[in-house]
This record gives structure tokens, C-alpha cells and sequence, in this order.
């Protein structure tokens, strides 16, 4: 896919907009209106538009100076043959009918309407110019007042009446007003009770969205360069509209299992024996955990790719034993390589020639954390082919994942803390052309944004290669759209406070909603000391994060789970134990993200489009398909408000307590909320998936316990693979799906079944009476299993606790039917 871009023409600038006079465009007068295969182009004397459309309710309209042109780094996907849709075109106008609504543009004017069938905020580009380098876009928004999306952004949780700038930024300890931070996802949600569209400006230059913060009626887009990217995404609600940016940009790949699992990280644990010492403790203390991080100090001097001979005499030895003990270990990768001839990956990073430049063709070096250092041009195949070779390093040892940090580039002592604008970036040859045919380069100011998502491109294309079958865990701070194909992010130096613990729950949500699925924040606050209370509440909120790590600062008081006092130990045991019941759920729901696009943790708005009250609220989510979470996010209470959606929907939905069964009626309430016992609730007819407790995935979980949430019928299903290769892709997988209903006294459950992968669990469970209702109605005197070779296996039938009847069978995927009577 080709996308254009405009190398600044400054010489004439003044002439072209002055020149708009007679034709009303800023780019000199419309020449012509030619149609290709895959667009229409309108030319101008020095420039052009051209209209695409992508994946059926996709239309792409690009307006440029100049002719040159470059492969997009987010999107993924080819513009379709015209032919397939209705479009008109002339000099005055070209008409394309989607589905969802018409979108029409003016070659004349140069502006853009969008009138979506079920809405009545119609859309209009109703003005561009190109000032100096940079362009301004205004948008006509008609009424609208809900804006979501654009990626990683502080509050307020609505972006209508805010200024929101994309460029990459590391501001430790961020305020909740603060922007922007480190990625930048330039994608913007329109949703509200009336429909959806959504705004994708590809331009990976400085950007700023007003979004009617300066003028109410009005989105006012700038770019500080390149071209008006607009990608204008239509569908019959955000939820389509979702999917619809992520078939664009791409899918989240499948992690491994492990990094679902409780993550435990401080900077910096150190040396070997602390870390044996921590892991030995979560062992001890039965509090299960999968990963342990190693940040910056398990490095010689901080040089990337190197163990301190001091702190780490012997990381293969320790690396076996956590591995003994059911760890994995995932280890912190900054791209400033330090500046130091003699230090192997500098000097073979020199002699390869992937070193960032300067405009006069010496290496550009600034100040990170081992002192003076160079940088990788991560924009050029040969550099990430080095840069992905250097893991073999540490893969060699054992380490099984790669954080890649400070990569927005963040340089202590660079002008704002960056790169210079003008250091210069070599790009690969196919992809990028100037009008003269030949490779590009391009400066700084253009590809800032992108710096981050091509490390971490470049770290998962290296582990693939390296390793390749096995699914690589790469996490980075610094992002652009369509990073979740390389990456799990997280929210970066937040604060210990219940402010931002609240803050980090909008955040996910809006992240969730510019295509970025695995999420998450560092538990209890990166800086600052949480109170016992606070990090059992973060802990609560982890639990449903899709990326649940506990990381804090050099010198913040120690905060495992134990570190607080015995109760609170208890607490967050409990709190932890959680996650791994629910792991057959979040595994699933992360199989469902990598195939849909959509969030795993969802505002209420993308399912109850309907409910008006849904667009507010940024305190609770819906977790996959069946679970909706309220966290308690502020101190020193023991019940929040709750609000349960569906009322306006007309949608029949029904809410059930996750605890005991009892139906909640929908709309607002208040709830108990007491300290590890998060406000959790499910849709009446869930049939949830859970299992009996393990320490770590390293374990095989005993027994799947299926939990039914409904009283005459339940849905489930679930989805297993081996969690680690890739083996899935190759057909190895199951996915269940799952049916009760119940009559004249009888429980029935059907599987219906895709895939052969057996896991491996050793028990079958069926909690059949959840439900208040459901007590002593479903008698229980006998459960049978049926298989699909012919046998009948009698479940054994335990009441657990008061009334709840649990029937276990040898676990097996021929199972057919269960009847419990
Ligand atoms: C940055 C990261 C933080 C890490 C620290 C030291 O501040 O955001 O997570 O601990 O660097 O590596």
C-alpha cells in the first residue's frame, strides 16, 4: 500500500495558498480527475488528492503537496478494487455509497462530507491548508460530543473539548492532565447513542487533534508535516468501527500463556540471590506468579546485551533454577547502546553501519543510562536484522522475554529529550521512494512517532527468527498505531495514588479502542509508596488488566505481595489466586482480541450502544464476552456505585452477582465492595470457565471447572492450545463451545467441539446450581457423561458449599453431553 507524502515544499507555499483564489484550492487549481483500478486522483498544479476505499467501509483520502510517496508503518492492509462499490466521479464531485453511509468529496473545494445512514452527526472536511511545513484540517462535527480513542491519554475520559498532540514523550510521573506521553495511536472514536465513525489521520509527524476545545463546533486537525492521511472508517457502531481500524493496522498476536500470569517486577531486583530469594518467596508463601522482571541492573554498566560479572556471576545457573521453580524471566532492552569502542555490540553495530546520524554523517550519540550512547536506525531491514540477532545473547541463558523501554526515544540531555529533529533516518529501499526513484531518508521530525514501534518490530522480528516456534513476549513503552502487532504496552511512570489507579482504568479504555488489546499498568504505581490498601486495589484492578505486572522505582519501599502486613497478604493471595481460576476466560478472551480486534478489557459503550449512559463511564469495563468489572478506585470504602447498562438497550440482559449468583438489577445501585472482593458481575446465561488454583502456568491445572450463570439456559466457550508455540496456527487447538439448558428437572450441557488439542487437565466439573434459583431445583441424585465413542461415565456429585452441587467427571474432550438429574 502506497500512502503520499509531501517533502515540504517550502518554496511556494505563500504562492499556492495566495493562488487558491480562483479555484478555492490551497495546492493550486484542479488540473484534472483520472480513476485507476484502486482510485480516483484528482490533480492539482502541484499536488493531488486521491480517494481509496479499504476493507468495505474504509475510505481513504489523502491530500498532498508534491508527488512522493511512502509505505504507511500501520497500515496493512491493500485499497480494493473500485469496481466492487458505487462511485461517481467528475471534476465536481466523487460520490461513494458504503453500506453505513455516503461519503462525497469536492475536488473544487477540497472538502469531504460524510453522511452515515443511522446518524444524524454528519461529518465535514470543510477546510485544509498547508502553513509552511505543516497542514490544518477543520472538521464540521455536527452536534457530536464523544470522542474516544487516541491511544495512550491522560484524562479527561471523553476527548471532546480537549487538545491532544501525538508525540512520543517520556514524562516520568505524569500528572492526570498530562499529554502527551509515550505513543501515539492517531485514531479517534466518534460514538455515542446516534452511531460511530471513526478518524485515522496517518501521518506519523508531530500532530495535534483539538477536538472542539478551540471551537466547540469543530475538530481542528494540525500536522507539523506531510499529508492529510485520513482514513475515515464507517460502520454501524463503534464496535464494527473497531474492528474495522484493527483489520487496517493489524491484530495482537498470541502471547505466550505465561505472560497472562501474575508478573512481579521493581527496578531493579538485583543481584542473583535477591532474585532466587523472590521467587523462592511467592513459592513459600503459596502466592502464585509467573514472571519475574530484571531491569536495568542485571546489565554491566547498563550496556544492553551484557550481565554485570558482579551481581550476575552466573545468570545461567539462576536463570535454570527460577525456571525449576516455574518462573520465566523477562529482561529490560534500551535501544541506547552504549558509545564505547571495545564493548562488542558497539563495535559489531558500527561495523554493520546501523547506528542513527547525524546531518553530517557521524553517529548522533546522547546521554541514557550507561552515559554517552548511539542508537539504532530501526527504519532499515539490515538494522533490525541486527538488532534482532543480538537476543540470541540472552536467549542462550535462557531468558524467555524482552521489555523494550525508553524508546520514545527518550535522551536524557537531547533537545526535549529526544532526538534532534534533523538526525537522520535511513528507510528500506522498497518501501519508501521520492519522486526521483531512489531510497529515502527522512529526518527525525518525521518518523519521531514511530521510533518506539520499529524497536519493537524489530526485537519480535528478531525472536521469531531466532526462535521460531515459539510465541515471543515483547513489551514497549513507546508506540504507534498498529504497534499491538509487535508488542504488549504499558502505561509507563504513572504515580501511587488512587488517582491514578483510576486514571490507569480510563486510560486502558481508550487504548482498548485504538486497537491495542494488551494493556496494562504498573501495579501500585511506579513512583511513590502505596499504602496497603492501594496495592490491594491496583491488585484488584490487575487481575482483569490484560498485562498484570507490579513495577516500581529504584527507591520505592518493597512491594511484593507479602510486604505489607499479614492480613493484607491474605488480601492480595486472594486477589492473585483470582486471576489464575479465571485463566481459561482471559485466555479466551485474548484469542478472541487477536481475531476481532476488539478490547479485551471494553467500555460499556461498545456493547450497550444504545444506553446513553454507557458513554460516561470510565470506571467499570466489560472484561471478554461475559464479565463486567466495577474496581473500587477510591480509598477507604467498603461499597461503590455501580452502574449495570442495558436499561435504554431494550436488550434483555440480566446481570448476576459473580460471588453468589443473585440477579442485580440494571441502572445505577451501590454495592459492597469490602477489600479483595471486587464488585464482579456476569451476564444471566454465562456459562464461565474456570480452574482449580496452580502456582504458575508452568502447572497443569487439576481440574476445568465449568460455573452456569443462567437459569433455564448458559452459553459458554473457551478456547485452549498449548500456550507456547506456535503449533495453534498449524490447526493444534480446541475450542469449545458450550450450551445448558434446563427442563422438567433435568440439567443438560452440550459440547460441541473444533480442533483436536487435548488439554491436559485431569477433571471435568460442572457447578450446575450458581444460581440462588437454581438451589435444590436441580436435584443432582445423577450426573452422566456421554462421549462421542459410545461410553457413559457417572459424575461424582458433591455439594460445596450451601447448595451449590459440583459434578466431576475424568476430564476428556470426547464428551458429548452432560445430564445432571
Ligand atoms: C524507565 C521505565 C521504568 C524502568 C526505568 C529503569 O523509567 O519506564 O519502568 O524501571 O526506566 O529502567
Amino acid at each position: 500500500m502506497k500512502m503520499f507524502y509531501g517533502l515540504i515544499l517550502l518554496v511556494g507555499i505563500n504562492s499556492m495558498l495566495n493562488d487558491s483564489g480562483g479555484s478555492g484550492t490551497p495546492i493550486g487549481r484542479l488540473r484534472q480527475v483520472q480513476k485507476t483500478p484502486e482510485s480516483v486522483i484528482a490533480v492539482y498544479d502541484s499536488g493531488k488528492a486521491r480517494v481509496e476505499i479499504f476493507k468495505s467501509g474504509i475510505v481513504h483520502l489523502t491530500i498532498q503537496r508534491g508527488d512522493d510517496s511512502r509505505k504507511s508503518f500501520a497500515v496493512i492492509e491493500e485499497p480494493e478494487e473500485l469496481s466492487r462499490y458505487k462511485i461517481d466521479s467528475d471534476k465536481k464531485a466523487i460520490s461513494v455509497s458504503l453500506k453505513d453511509g455516503a461519503v462525497k468529496y469536492l475536488p473544487e473545494s477540497m472538502n469531504l462530507s460524510y453522511v452515515p445512514q443511522n446518524s444524524s452527526n454528519q461529518l465535514d472536511l470543510i477546510g485544509i491548508q498547508f502553513e509552511g511545513s505543516g497542514l490544518v484540517a477543520t472538521f464540521d462535527i455536527h452536534g457530536a460530543r464523544n470522542f474516544y480513542g487516541l491511544g495512550e491519554k491522560t484524562l479527561p475520559y471523553n476527548k471532546y473539548g480537549t487538545c491532544d498532540t501525538m508525540w512520543n514523550s517520556d514524562f516520568p510521573a505524569y500528572s492526570a492532565k498530562l499529554d502527551p506521553l509515550y505513543e501515539s495511536i492517531p485514531f479517534l472514536l466518534k460514538a455515542d447513542t446516534s452511531g460511530a465513525y471513526g478518524l485515522f489521520f496517518d501521518n506519523t509527524f508531530r500532530s495535534v487533534f483539538d477536538v472542539g476545545a478551540s471551537d466547540s463546533g469543530k475538530l481542528v486537525y494540525k500536522s507539523a508535516g506531510g499529508a492529510l492521511e485520513l482514513y475515515l472508517i464507517t460502520g454501524k457502531n463503534s464496535t464494527e468501527i473497531v474492528q474495522r481500524f484493527s483489520e487496517l493496522t493489524g491484530k495482537m498476536a498470541m502471547p505466550p500463556i505465561w505472560a497472562l500470569g501474575y508478573q512481579q517486577s521493581r527496578w531493579s531486583y538485583y543481584p542473583e540471590e535477591k532474585v532466587l530469594d523472590l521467587a523462592r518467596g511467592f513459592r513459600k508463601r503459596e502466592i502464585p506468579c509467573d514472571v519475574i522482571y530484571l531491569d536495568i541492573n542485571y546489565m554491566d554498566g547498563y550496556r544492553c546485551f551484557t550481565w554485570s560479572p558482579k551481581d550476575f556471576p552466573t545468570p545461567k545457573n539462576m536463570l535454570d533454577t527460577l525456571h525449576d521453580l516455574g518462573f520465566k524471566i523477562v529482561t529490560i532492552i534500551d535501544p541506547g547502546i552504549k558509545n564505547e569502542s571495545g564493548y562488542r555490540v558497539h563495535d559489531s553495530g558500527v561495523k554493520e553501519d546501523v547506528f542513527v546520524k547525524s546531518p553530517d554523517g557521524k553517529y548522533f550519540a546522547g546521554q541514557v543510562w550507561p552515559g554517552d550512547c548511539v542508537f539504532p536506525d530501526f527504519f532499515n531491514e539490515k538494522t533490525r536484522k541486527w538488532w534482532g540477532s543480538q537476543y540470541e545473547f540472552l536467549l542462550d541463558y535462557g531468558v524467555d522475554g524482552f521489555w523494550n523501554d525508553m524508546n520514545e526515544p527518550s535522551v536524557f540531555n537531547g533537545p526535549n529529550k529526544t532526538f534532534p529533529l534533523d538526525v537522520v533516518h535511513r528507510l528500506d529501499v522498497e518501501d519508501h521512494t521520492n519522486s526521483t526513484g531512489k531510497n529515502a531518508t527522512v529526518t527525525h521530525a518525521e518518523v519521531h512517532n514511530v521510533y518506539g514501534m520499529q524497536m519493537a518490530r524489530a526485537s519480535r522480528e528478531g525472536l521469531e527468527k531466532l526462535e521460531p516456534d515459539e510465541r515471543p513476549f515483547v513489551l514497549t513503552r513507546a508506540n504507534y498505531a498498529g504497534g499491538q502487532r509487535y508488542a504488549a504496552m504499558w502505561t509507563g511512570d504513572n504515580f501511587s495514588s488512587f488517582a491514578h489507579l483510576k486514571l490507569a482504568l480510563s486510560m486502558f479504555l481508550n487504548i482498548g479502542v485504538s486497537g491495542q488489546p494488551f494493556v496494562g499498568s504498573d501495579v501500585g504505581g511506579f513512583i511513590g509508596n502505596p499504602s496497603a490498601e492501594l496495592f490491594s486495589r491496583w491488585l484488584e484492578l490487575g487481575v482483569f488488566t490484560p498485562f498484570f505486572r507490579t513495577h516500581s522505582v529504584w527507591d520505592s519501599k518493597p512491594r511484593e505481595p507479602w510486604a505489607f502486613d499479614s492480613a493484607s497478604m491474605e488480601v492480595n493471595r486472594g486477589v492473585i489466586e483470582r486471576r489464575y481460576e479465571l485463566l481459561p476466560e482471559i485466555y479466551t478472551a485474548f484469542r478472541d482480541a487477536s481475531e476481532n480486534g476488539l478490547p479485551i478489557v471494553r467500555p460499556l459503550y461498545l456493547d450497550f450502544p444504545e444506553d446513553q449512559e454507557a458513554y460516561n463511564i470510565s470506571d467499570e469495563f466489560l472484561f471478554g464476552d461475559n464479565l463486567l468489572v466495577a474496581p473500587v478506585v477510591d480509598s477507604g470504602t467498603a461499597s461503590r456505585e455501580i452502574y449495570l447498562p442495558g436499561r435504554h438497550s431494550g436488550d434483555d440482559v440480566k446481570w448476576r452477582s459473580f460471588y453468589d449468583g443473585e440477579e442485580i438489577q440494571k441502572g445505577w445501585q451501590s454495592v459492597g465492595a469490602p477489600l479483595g472482593k471486587t464488585p464482579i458481575f456476569l451476564r444471566d446465561g454465562t456459562i464461565l470457565l474456570t480452574q482449580s488454583l496452580i502456582q504458575s502456568t508452568s502447572q497443569q491445572a487439576d481440574t476445568l471447572i465449568l460455573k452456569i450463570y443462567g437459569t433455564n439456559s448458559a452459553k459458554g466457550s473457551s478456547y485452549f492450545d498449548d500456550g507456547e508455540t506456535m503449533s495453534y496456527k498449524r490447526g493444534d487447538f480446541l475450542v469449545w463451545n458450550i450450551t445448558y439448558e434446563y427442563t422438567n428437572s433435568h440439567g443438560i450441557l452440550n459440547f460441541d467441539r473444533e480442533g483436536t488439542y487435548q488439554p491436559r487437565y485431569r477433571f471435568l466439573s460442572v457447578d450446575v446450581s450458581v444460581l440462588p434459583e437454581q438451589r435444590g431445583r436441580v436435584p443432582a441424585h445423577k450426573a452422566v457423561m456421554k462421549t462421542s465413542d459410545g461410553r457413559e461415565l457417572v459424575g461424582e456429585i458433591t455439594d460445596i458449599r450451601n447448595g451449590v452441587v459440583r459434578v466431576t467427571f475424568p476430564f476428556t474432550t470426547e464428551v458429548r453431553s452432560i445430564v445432571v438429574e
